[in-house]
């Protein structure tokens, strides 16, 4: 898809890619190349394209690439992109340019199974991370380090005067925190309503921009079996609706089943995106699972698409879905 394009990093080995590309024309007699001052050669090299395997390979004559006799190539100004040129999703480096100037993503939750991919995702795309967690050893032995771009961050959601520190000079947050089930009946009030407000505030503060909620489906209806473990989607709903009252861009990302993995073999379903209240338990409504990867997938995505903005989504996969860019599932809900 679109966001494999933007993180091909060998598409762009060579810089000034397109003085190589450049194709003498058969029979026509050009002049030799012409050596221009070393000052004038850097200002050239503005544009760059992606090289494929056909432009970075020799041909093939039947004979042996290295048979190929070598032509002339013309000298020809080469500032400005022809109609026919490919505009680069990626950078010289081989990161993406989608979220260019967007400084550096916040996730919260990051050490867990969702906020993990959050990150992934986001380090393909080019982006630096802050990863928030809880504990900065356990974080480090299951997160990509400095190398990636990924700073770790000590911090509770619970407790907010460990927030802003992480939030400072970042205008794009992901909250992928939940409390997990267990014999803390505070647990999803503390983490799913309190720790998301308490983030939200330290956003605002910081001038965040835009915030992409991970929540779930099943949070409008009261009778949702996980309302068992401590009211928690009754929790996630409100936290969702404090983030809609704020005023800040955000996108509400409600999940089906998480899993890590598609049972058996299978390969993964294509997702399925519907507006709020779309899926739950049969047989009223229709249930569902989709991959963490995915989730990130779409939680990355909503952070720059516009189609995304101010909209609450509910996704699953379905392996007879038909294949649609993740733009085109925004902008249908
Ligand atoms: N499991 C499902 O099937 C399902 C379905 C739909 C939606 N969801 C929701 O989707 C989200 C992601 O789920 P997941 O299963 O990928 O998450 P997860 O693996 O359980 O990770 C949750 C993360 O939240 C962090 N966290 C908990 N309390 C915190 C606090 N007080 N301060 C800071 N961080 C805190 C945890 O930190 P530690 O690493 O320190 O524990 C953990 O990294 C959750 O909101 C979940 O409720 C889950």
């Amino acid at each position: 898809m679109w966001g494999t394009l933007g993180s091909s990093s060998a598409a762009h080995a060579a810089p000034c890619g397109r003085q190589g590309l450049s194709t003498a024309i058969p029979g026509v007699s050009v002049p030799p190349p012409q050596k221009a001052p070393a000052s004038l050669q850097q200002s050239k090299c503005r544009s760059f394209r992606p090289q494929t395997a056909a432009s970075s390979t020799p041909r093939s004559n039947g004979v042996g690439a290295g048979a190929v006799k070598r032509r002339q190539k013309p000298v020809v100004e080469d500032v400005t992109p022809s109609d026919g040129e490919i505009v680069p999703l990626s950078s010289p480096t081989g990161a993406s340019t989608r979220f260019k100037d967007a400084g550096p993503a916040v996730v919260a939750g990051a050490a867990g199974g969702t906020g993990k991919a959050i990150v992934q995702r986001l380090i393909q795309e080019g982006v630096p991370v802050r990863a928030l967690v809880r504990n900065l050893s356990a974080a480090a032995a299951v997160l990509p380090g400095a190398e990636n771009n990924v700073e770790l961050f000590q911090g509770d959601v619970y407790k907010f005067s460990t927030l802003p520190a992480v939030l400072e000079g970042s205008q794009t947050l992901f909250i992928a925190t939940g409390a997990r089930p267990g014999l803390d009946p505070f647990g999803p009030y503390n983490v799913d309503y309190q720790g998301t407000l308490n983030l939200l505030a330290a956003a605002q503060q910081a001038g965040v921009t835009k915030l992409v909620l991970i929540s779930s489906i099943g949070v409008d209806d009261v009778f949702f079996p996980l309302n068992l473990f401590f009211g928690v989607v009754f929790w996630k709903k409100r936290a969702e609706e404090a983030i809609q009252r704020s005023g800040i861009d955000y996108t509400i990302v409600r999940p089906g089943g998480l899993r890590d993995e598609p049972p058996g073999n299978e390969a993964p379903g294509r997702i399925v995106m519907e507006g709020p209240s779309s899926f739950g338990l049969p047989p009223g409504k229709r249930s569902g699972s989709i991959l963490r990867r995915q989730v990130a997938e779409v939680a990355v995505e909503a952070a720059i698409e516009p189609g995304a903005s101010r909209k609450v989504v509910e996704i699953i996969t379905d392996p007879t879905a038909p294949l649609q860019s993740l733009a085109s599932l925004f902008a249908r809900v």
